[in-house]
């Protein structure tokens, strides 16, 4: 099999929460085998996002910072095209519970795994989504 096979050149990708953590070593990791990059993260993740273009221009890639929430289905048109605003939408409206999660659902979760709450528990998935996977 030809190293060639896994080359991306002239390729473009974007990476969603590109400015931290997995999505700025993937966005890197893309750059290495030569795709241009779209770092996507939140307004708040600036620096990180100049971070992970700059290293991006380091590996002699294009890349360009987004910010944008993309829980917000306008946020998501106005990346990826208006197309693509029905599917944040359908994602929401096939959520039981109505709605996106937020940061703040996932806290009572948390406490409950680190807590003596779940003292004889050794392994499980959690499902906190709203009841999406129910369907
Ligand atoms: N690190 C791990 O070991 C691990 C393991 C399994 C799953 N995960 C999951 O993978 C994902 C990434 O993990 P990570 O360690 O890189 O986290 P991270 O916090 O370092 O990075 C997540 C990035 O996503 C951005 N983000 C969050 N909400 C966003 C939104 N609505 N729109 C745009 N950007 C948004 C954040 O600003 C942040 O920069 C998380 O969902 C995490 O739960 C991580």
């Amino acid at each position: 099999m030809s190293a060639d096979l896994f080359r991306l050149d002239g390729r473009s990708v974007l990476v969603t929460g590109g400015g931290s953590g997995i999505g700025q070593r993937l966005a890197a990791g893309l750059a290495e085998y030569g795709a241009d990059v779209s770092v996507v993260d939140l307004p708040a993740q600036d620096e990180g996002s100049a971070t992970t273009v700059a290293r991006v221009r380091e590996l002699g890639r294009r890349a360009v910072s987004i910010p944008a929430d993309v829980t917000d289905p306008d946020s998501v048109a106005m990346i990826a095209g208006e197309e693509w605003k029905p599917k944040v939408e359908g994602f929401r409206d096939q959520t039981p519970m109505g709605r996106l999660g937020t940061p703040d659902d996932l806290v009572g979760p948390t406490i409950f795994l680190a807590s003596d709450a779940s003292a004889y528990l050794t392994g499980m998935d959690l499902l906190a989504e709203g009841g999406f996977t129910s369907w």
